[in-house]
């Protein structure tokens, strides 16, 4: 099926990703339309990289394309989540001053809106009236939830989770597509019985792999992380019950095919550099209980990075590579703490040498970073990275060790979610 995914500039525009992931996961041919305001939260190098599909938000973009009335002639399906106060406001006014409402006056296939905002603003006669009169016309306005809003506030207004919308939107078209696409694993009484679901109703972001940081279209630099352990957290996580995305950098090809095999379903965001696992993770973390930055992040990139590859001078030897330092994600997410009681783990892949030990260049880390749990192991020497087991420290805040962990990395995943379990509220 052909579907526009409309996003407007609410602050769960991040749901946006994952909803665009789950229906590209079902076969969906997805192109995205943002609003101007939607790319204040979400960069449009995401949703052009997980649709495969361009992003503009003006009608002047592609003229001869004739993008504003095109797109919405050739979809099957329109899907505006968020759907902000003002987007339904100009939707209901018939507006057309971006390429979002030009397509929704061309679309003459169902049109669903997910609304997310403040109670507030939900309740204001105003968008009440815009809402009804989107309804009259045959528009489908989904109810929002009600929970948590950004800051402390609760209500309705919440945008409802992406399966949710993919469900009743899809069911739209046609119901069968919900009972072939969206079926969940079906659970034995006797198998749920001896399971421990300690993490249900737990929202976690699991980043695997290793980035990768360009030098030019061709070359990069990156290392040897395969995402084995992450990939072993983010399923450990999902059969304790918990609701996962994994935001996977570079996984080794037969690591990839385990989480699409995998028992339980996890979300999961695909990313190369630094800067993009950075927005993934921001993005999903925005409400997860617990992020884990298991994924081996780059600490420095090229200054530069030229379109064209850097060709090979006969007689003259290499150009330089001048590095510059990257964010150090796993202490901007501790000390931000993207949301309140959430919990940070990090993980530390140490080598030893001259200055300390592997657990002594884990504790300063542990120190440095703020975060409330780190995982130390060692590495190099067939040690960690690509291989099927692991040996992990794992420290406090503080740099004290919690606890002792080896095994496969199955059994070491669910050695740190004990731990973790332990700190959620
Ligand atoms: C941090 C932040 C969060 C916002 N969240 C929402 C929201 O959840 N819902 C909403 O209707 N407007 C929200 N707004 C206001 C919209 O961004 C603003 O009305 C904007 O003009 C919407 O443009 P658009 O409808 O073209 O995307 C938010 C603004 C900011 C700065």
């Amino acid at each position: 099926m052909r579907i526009l995914l409309g996003v407007s500039g609410g602050i769960a525009a991040y749901k946006a990703v994952l909803l665009l992931r789950l229906l590209r996961e079902q076969g969906h041919a997805v192109r995205v339309i943002p609003t101007r305001a939607a790319l204040e939260f979400v960069g449009a190098p995401t949703f052009e990289a997980l649709s495969g599909e361009p992003v503009s938000t003006e009608v002047f973009d592609d003229v001869p394309g004739v993008q504003h009335v095109a797109l919405g002639q050739h979809a099957d399906l329109v899907i505006v989540a968020p759907a902000t106060a003002d987007l339904m406001a100009r939707a209901a006014a018939g507006l057309a001053d971006d390429l979002l409402t030009t397509t929704l006056l061309a679309a003459r296939c169902p049109v669903v809106l997910a609304p997310a905002m403040h109670t507030e603003m939900w309740d204001h006669p105003a968008t009440r009236a815009n809402v009804a009169t989107l309804r009259e016309r045959g528009v489908h306005v989904i109810e929002p939830a009600s929970g948590r809003l950004t800051g402390k506030d609760t209500g309705p207004g919440r945008l409802p989770d992406p399966e949710e919308i993919a469900r009743e939107a899809l069911s739209l078209v046609d119901p069968a597509l919900v009972e072939q696409s969206l079926v969940e694993p079906v659970e034995t009484p006797a198998a749920a019985a001896t399971e421990n679901l300690d993490l249900a109703g737990r929202r976690v972001v699991v980043s695997a792999g290793g980035t990768r940081e360009a030098i030019d279209p061709v070359r990069f630099i990156g290392n040897r992380s395969s995402g084995r352990q992450g990939v072993a957290l983010a399923q450990a996580a999902a059969a304790r019950g918990a609701v996962v995305t994994l935001v996977a950098a570079n996984l080794a090809a037969d690591v990839t095919d385990q989480v699409l095999t995998g028992p339980r379903p996890c979300s999961v965001v695909q990313v190369e550099s630094t800067a993009e696992l950075r927005e993934a993770v921001r993005a999903a973390g925005a409400e997860a209980d617990v992020v884990v930055m298991a994924a081996a992040v780059a600490d420095f990139r090229p200054a530069a990075t030229p379109d064209a590859k850097i060709k090979k001078v006969p007689g003259q030897g290499p150009a330089p590579i001048q590095l510059v330092e990257n964010p150090d994600i796993l202490a901007e997410l501790a000390h931000e703490r993207l949301r309140a009681d959430q919990v940070v783990v990090g993980f530390a892949a140490e080598t030893g040498d001259a200055t300390g030990s592997v657990l002594d260049h884990g504790r300063a880390k542990a120190r440095r970073k703020g975060a409330d749990l780190i995982a130390v192991n060692a590495v190099g020497s067939g040690r960690g990275f690509g291989t099927e087991s692991n040996e992990v420290t794992i420290l406090d805040g503080a740099g004290d060790v919690v606890g002792l962990a080896s095994g496969t990395k199955r059994e070491v995943a669910d050695a740190l979610w004990d731990a973790v379990a332990k700190l959620l509220p």
